[in-house]
């Protein structure tokens, strides 16, 4: 039995199908087809629904994800809340739809629901965000005919109208969200409650496909058509969502949104927190867990360049027995990992900073929001004296999988940080990597642009960096 809260009422659902999407079950059971399919994998937006979470002290916080690819069953004990769930009591438009209509934020309108949505979302969170928080919250939505200047002025003006009344309050939702705490059995679908109880589960039933955000099992579903007969979902295990910093490390848990964990990794790598940034959209990275990232084995994932570079390591859990390897050991070939049966990702130790440390980070792709990389680099190094020592590199997009640059960090270690250097080192990355092309990027797009990032992150680190201009359309300096 699945309960959780909708407009008020406790929705409870027999029977259910692990991998049943939240958007089929709102249009074609519940006929509230407000909420759009776009393109069923996550990136359009038209799905955008609000799931409300209780947290520790009681209170509920609300994110934007993309129902498509939400599978139902993990709804359980939460509270969802769609674009027919915002108007008021009173029949009035809630202040998000009143501005979008007022300040003509819509044309065919196929788009709005998820927009309405997204804003909404900020809307609960930020009474007053700017330019670039906006347009954050909106990358996730695509719209193609009315364009994206209403819709900004219409989410800049949603705070001038007065607020809708609700069925419930609060503190009601609350009481009604806590009734539905105790966990439920299947079957087909587990969602273990803490650390040991998912150890068990696993070792217990080790044909079940792990699922955490979901933004990539989503889509076997929705574009592979696969039948996944039994799912053990960890967004219930609290034990592992949780971030804390000990003896100079940050220990992550594998269950850790990239949201989530946005703002303090930002705080210690700024370039790492802009990669995150640019990782999916708000509404994926609302959902998607840094182990989640790792796990897939992914050539293309943006966190393990950057989290190889920074010397993190993983903590893999088997029962009761736990191993600790260095993150790119993982990895060992394209769809291998060194992740034994029974065996899940419990946790991410980083390294935080150290004083003479430098950290760079570059995305290559060819949108700059919601687009998987063509390629991705992190590197680490201190520089002292000018001289660039303990230096570490990692790429994503150059190789198989994610893989340190060995020859070329090598060619750097200990010498002078200086353009002689950077360009051996740049000749040093051919011994490393041989790329592929594909419709991402050609073979020698790859290595250029590969070769490019170290110059850059020379550049960034000299003393006096060149002027770097922007330049616009018909290429005036803009910047
Ligand atoms: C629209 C869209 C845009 C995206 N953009 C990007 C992007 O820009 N950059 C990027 O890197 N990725 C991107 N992705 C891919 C995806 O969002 C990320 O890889 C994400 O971090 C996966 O995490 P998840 O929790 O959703 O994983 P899930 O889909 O839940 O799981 C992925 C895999 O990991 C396994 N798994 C999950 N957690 C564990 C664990 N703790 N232990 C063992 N196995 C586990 C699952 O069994 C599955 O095999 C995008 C996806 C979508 C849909
Ligand atoms: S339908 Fe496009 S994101 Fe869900
Ligand atoms: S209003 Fe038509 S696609 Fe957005």
């Amino acid at each position: 039995m699945i309960r959780f809260l909708l407009d008020g009422k406790i929705q409870e659902i027999d029977d259910v199908r692990p991998t049943e999407s939240l958007l089929s079950y709102l249009r074609y059971n519940l006929q509230k087809t407000g909420t759009k399919e776009g393109c069923a994998e996550g990136d359009c937006g038209a799905c955008t629904v609000i799931i409300g979470e209780l947290s520790d002290d009681d209170q509920i916080s609300y994110k934007a994800v993309n129902a498509c690819i939400v599978f139902l069953p993990t709804l359980h004990g939460r509270e969802l809340v769609t674009v027919e769930s915002l108007k008021g009591e009173d029949g009035r438009l809630h202040p998000v739809q009143q501005s979008l209509v007022d300040h003509h934020g819509s044309q065919c309108g196929f788009c709005t629901p998820g927009i309405v949505m997204a804003l909404y979302a900020l809307y609960l969170s930020d009474k007053s965000p700017d330019l670039p928080q906006i347009n954050d919250v909106l990358a996730g939505n695509l719209c193609r005919c009315t364009g994206y200047g209403p819709i900004i002025t219409a989410a800049h003006k949603m705070y001038d109208y007065p607020e809708t009344t609700t069925a419930l309050s609060m503190s009601e939702k609350v009481a009604l969200l806590k009734s539905l705490e105790e966990p439920h059995d299947q079957k087909n679908y587990f969602a273990p409650t803490s650390k040991d109880d998912l150890a068990q589960v696993i070792l217990d039933h080790s044909d079940a496909v792990i699922v955490a955000g979901g933004t990539d099992v989503g889509l076997w579903v929705t574009k592979q058509h696969r039948e996944l007969s039994k799912v053990i979902y960890l967004g219930n295990v609290m034990d592992m969502k949780q971030i804390s910093e000990r003896y100079g490390n940050l220990h992550i848990g594998a269950g850790v949104t990239y949201t989530h964990a946005m703002k303090l990794i930002t705080r210690h790598y700024p370039d790492f927190g802009e990669v995150i940034r640019r990782i999916g959209a708000t509404q994926v990275r609302n959902q998607a867990t840094i182990g989640g990232n790792i796990a897939n084995g992914s050539p293309i994932g943006d966190g393990p360049p950057c989290l190889i570079a920074l010397g993190a390591k993983l903590v893999l859990r088997r029962g009761q027995v736990s191993r600790t390897i260095g993150l790119e050991d993982y990895f060992i070939a394209y769809g291998e990992q060194d992740l034994k049966a029974g065996e899940f990702i419990e946790e991410i130790i980083l390294p935080l900073p150290t004083a003479q440390q430098h950290f760079k980070a570059y995305k290559i792709s060819k949108r700059f929001d919601q687009d998987i990389s063509a390629l991705c680099m992190g590197m680490s190094f201190h520089l002292e004296n000018g001289r660039i020592t303990n230096v570490r590199m990692a790429y994503g997009g150059m190789a198989a999988t994610p893989k340190r640059a060995l020859a070329c960090e090598a060619s750097l270690e200990g010498g002078p940080w200086n353009k002689a250097q950077v360009e051996k080192a740049m000749q040093a990355l051919e011994i490393d990597f041989t790329p592929l092309s594909d419709m991402r990027a050609s073979e020698g797009y790859r290595m250029q642009v590969a070769k490019n990032l170290i110059l850059k992150a020379y550049l960034e680190t000299t003393e006096d960096p060149p002027q770097m201009r922007v330049l616009g359309q018909e290429g005036r300096a803009i910047g």
